[in-house]
């Protein structure tokens, strides 16, 4: 079980600690109107955009979205679990945090942890045995040094069923220990280790520590060539990469991240000293890699191998990150090598020569797929393709770019691409966003509606209390389309008095989340002209759904024309709906 705080004890500690006072520790802030800023210790920026609000107790930044409250700050900044960022925080006030499991899970993250670096030692060790003779010379065979296999603690799982078990029981590490490490198989016949006959790449977290292993395996024949830990407590797969704890420093020194797919690749690239390096370790990259990465640079050259698998994976990533507002350059490996075989054969300057020619992933992406010479059913499927991965790209500027840059290479007017997007984005409105994709995703409010459903919030949780009594009394919860902006107003209309912004937070889970209502509750509604702003957001909510309908209908009436019928009827609904719309009561 983990180990928890009781409620009270939570607001305990947010009465207790000022938000100010705990993140001025960490950055330099500047009071600008009722707020403070300072530079973002999340992310790399040189003009401030990272805000504290110490009247609501709670910070945003508007540049990478991050946000919550003091425990959330702690948290993030710290790189550490919720219940440590609250025993930190009852530490400096003297509050005493005692968690409800006596023997919570403090213990056991210690114990996996204290497991995984034995483990490493281990490994580590056995690679510098004489057992390991031949697997070192094959690894030496493959061009790696000594000294990078001590940096990265590169070891060897020998071909037993036990070694790391006995190791283990003799530490006298528990049974759930052993179990919730990955480390290990539980088969009908008993315990084994789950690594054996491997070459072992221990898998750090950023600050430094060991919480996973990938092995590859010396038997050619072997089924898996390579096998990771799988998910734990300490491991989760979808935002950590290999190599990131100590490519992070140059990451920033260069000003951009390259991203390689295999530990391999990593190992020799940082070897020959391309050291802004970090690897996939063959996965897809998630949208988590994307925010975690935009922590530390707004470019990314991607160099995954030189097959066809590579060439599309490099494509999608491309366009995730560009989602994210992040640059990704495209490296094409030659032909069926991968940048370890390429740095090996061809050397080390001739990849860094590569990657500062990267190219753009959308005329990478219409080089590799021969686009512009395609037969123009395909041309206009691939057109349409790429559309709408530019429509999900936040950033209006990069937006305008892609497009400019679609039109020109694929010889079309960029007006009609726009007139693509725009209805493609029309349609994506309607459907919900699903769940799943709420929980990483960032969530854009961009439309015109979504932008009126915003600032209502804004104001309902805003602290001028005449401002909030105007808008309550003039609108209703199902003006309100967006479920987290609904899930936000259907807390706060009941609040008459001062709100606990903290709390409100947290109520909400997934970071996303989190990122759009800090984003709200900073507030910065210009209030000069609030009941005619107030009014026109309404305007907008209510012709909203009337709006749809006569869209709809306007297609079914064309649909009417072309099959030769009468579409009197509905062009007399639509008639009906137009005066509605002018009829709007607020
Ligand atoms: P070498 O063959 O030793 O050069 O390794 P590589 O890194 O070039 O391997 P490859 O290009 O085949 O795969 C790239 C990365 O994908 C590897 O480093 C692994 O992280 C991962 N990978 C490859 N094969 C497997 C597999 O069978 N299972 C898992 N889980 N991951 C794999
Ligand atoms: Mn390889």
């Amino acid at each position: 079980m983990m180990a928890r705080v009781s409620q009270e004890i939570i607001e305990r500690v947010r009465d207790a600690s000022d938000i100010l006072d705990v993140v001025s520790k960490y950055v330099d802030l500047k009071k600008r109107g009722q707020n403070y800023f300072g530079l973002c210790p999340f992310h790399n920026e040189k003009t401030p955009s990272f805000s504290v609000a110490p009247a609501k107790e709670i910070f945003h930044c508007f540049g990478c979205g991050t946000g919550g409250s003091t425990i959330d700050f702690i948290m993030e900044y710290e790189k550490i679990g919720f219940v440590e960022a609250v025993q930190r925080l009852g530490e400096q006030y003297g509050i005493e945090v005692q968690l409800t499991q006596a023997k919570g899970g403090k213990e056991l993250f210690s114990n996996l942890y204290e497991l995984h670096e034995m483990a490493m030692t281990l490994y580590h060790k056995n690679l510098f045995s004489e057992k390991g003779k031949s697997v070192l010379s094959y690894l030496s065979d493959r061009g790696l040094e000594k000294e990078i296999l001590e940096q990265f603690k590169i070891g060897l799982a020998h071909e037993t069923w036990n070694e790391l078990l006995t190791l283990a029981k003799k530490k006298k590490m528990s049974n759930e220990t052993l179990e919730k490490t990955g480390l290990f198989l539980n088969t009908e016949k008993g315990t084994f280790d789950r690594f054996r006959n491997r070459i072992m790449f221990p898998i750090f977290n950023t600050a430094g520590r060991v919480i996973a292993f990938g092995g590859r395996a010396l038997d050619p024949e072997d089924p898996a060539k390579y096998l990771n830990s799988p998910e734990t407590p300490l491991y989760r797969k979808r935002d950590i990469f290999y190599g990131l704890h100590s490519a992070r420093q140059p990451i920033r020194e260069h000003g951009y991240a390259i991203f390689v797919e295999g530990y391999m690749d990593f190992l020799q690239l940082f070897q020959a000293g391309i050291q802004n390096v970090i690897a996939l370790s063959g996965t897809a990259l998630t949208e988590r890699h994307a925010l975690q990465i935009r922590k530390f640079t707004h470019r990314v050259v991607l160099a995954y191998d030189g097959d066809s698998a590579g060439i599309d994976a490099s494509v999608r990533a491309g366009y995730l990150l560009l989602r994210f507002g992040i640059e990704p350059g495209i490296v094409q490996i030659p032909d069926g090598m991968d940048p370890d075989d390429w740095v090996r054969k061809s050397g080390a300057d001739e990849l860094k020569e590569a990657v500062d020619k990267a190219v753009p992933v959308l005329s990478f992406h219409i080089q590799t797929k021969d686009a512009k010479s395609l037969p123009s059913v395909q041309r206009s499927e691939f057109i349409k393709d790429v559309v709408s991965q530019i429509s999900g790209v936040s950033d209006g500027i990069i937006r305008d770019d892609l497009l400019k840059s679609l039109a020109q290479e694929m010889r079309v007017e960029e007006s009609d691409l726009l007139k693509n997007m725009n209805s493609q984005k029309q349609r994506n409105l309607k459907e919900p966003i699903p769940a799943s994709s709420r929980e990483s995703n960032e969530i854009p409010l961009t439309s015109k509606v979504q932008k009126a459903q915003v600032i209502l919030v804004k104001i309902l949780a805003g602290e001028d209390l005449d401002a909030r009594q105007t808008v309550r009394e003039m609108i209703h919860l199902e003006l309100f389309l967006e479920p987290v902006l609904k899930k936000l107003a259907k807390m706060i209309i009941p609040i008459y008095d001062e709100i606990d912004y903290p709390a409100i937070v947290g109520q909400f889970d997934s970071d996303a989340e989190r990122k759009l209502v800090t984003n709200i509750l900073m507030g910065g509604i210009d209030e000069s002209n609030l009941t005619s702003l107030v009014q026109d957001c309404i305007r907008t909510l209510k012709a909203h759904p009337i709006k749809e309908n006569i869209r709809e209908i306007r297609i079914r009436i064309r649909e009417l024309e072309e099959a030769g019928e009468d579409p009197t009827e509905a062009i007399i609904e639509v008639a009906k709906l137009q005066e509605e719309l002018k009829s709007i009561s607020i």
